[in-house]
């Protein structure tokens, strides 16, 4: 039998994330195993993504459903029925309450385009930009009730370069993301991290870079 974590990813649109997630679960050592997709959104760009990677996928439009507690126990019993362990949210856009999230509390990731607690929320590169940082990233974290709240697994950090607009800097970020989400899932799925008080524990890394300047460190 597989001792690979059986994944159900969560997805509203696009789904590039979803895909850096299928393609990292391809390797063989990967410990991860994508058996779901479920999209609140029939029209959701990432099903076929999915269905031509051969993932079983499943609609589950939140519009059929009178309240938001009768939606998300529909995608409960849909999780369970894949036999899931760990969900990975990948652009899920619906707030999600406290019963689904207490439910698979420790056993949900999301992704989110900023270096978390800073910009939880929508137009995150544009808000960074208007407010001039000079690094600006992305995050996986476990999912908290709070919007982009909770224990974070991993961040990227991107610089932001001169001239950026909103979309030449989530295109970087969404490059980084899609590395970032196969490097978190892993590290979860693997057993290397815990929660600890909220917090997320590591072991010590061993080929980090001291840190990214911002502008870069030139004479
Ligand atoms: C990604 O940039 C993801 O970080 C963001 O939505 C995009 C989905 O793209 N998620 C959030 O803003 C969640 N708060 P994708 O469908 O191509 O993965």
């Amino acid at each position: 039998m597989s001792s690979k974590k059986r994944i159900g990813i969560l997805i509203s649109g696009r789904g590039s994330n979803m895909a850096s997630l299928i393609e990292a679960a391809h390797a063989h050592d990967y410990p991860a195993e994508i058996v779901t997709v479920i999209s609140n959104r029939p029209t959701a760009g990432g099903l076929a993504i999915a269905r031509d990677a051969g993932i079983p996928t499943v609609v589950i439009d939140h519009k059929d459903f009178a309240t938001r507690m009768a939606f998300e126990a529909k995608m409960h019993q849909a999780l369970l029925d894949a036999g899931v362990e760990l969900i990975c949210s990948a652009g899920f856009m619906r707030m999600l309450t406290g019963g689904f999230v207490d439910r698979w509390r420790n056993r949900q990731l999301n992704i989110h385009p900023s270096l978390l607690p800073a910009y939880p929320g929508l137009d995150t590169h544009a808000r960074a930009l208007r407010d001039g940082v000079r690094i600006h990233g992305c995050t996986v974290h476990f999912v908290r009730l709070e919007m982009d709240t909770g224990p974070i697994i991993a961040q990227a950090g991107v610089a932001v370069l001169p001239g950026d607009t909103p979309e030449t800097l989530a295109a970087r970020v969404l490059d980084a993301e899609h590395r970032l989400y196969p490097h978190a899932l892993r590290l979860v799925a693997s057993g290397a991290v815990r929660v600890t008080n909220d917090i997320l524990e590591t072991a010590p890394p061993t080929d980090t870079p001291a840190a990214l300047f911002s502008p870069p460190l030139r004479p």
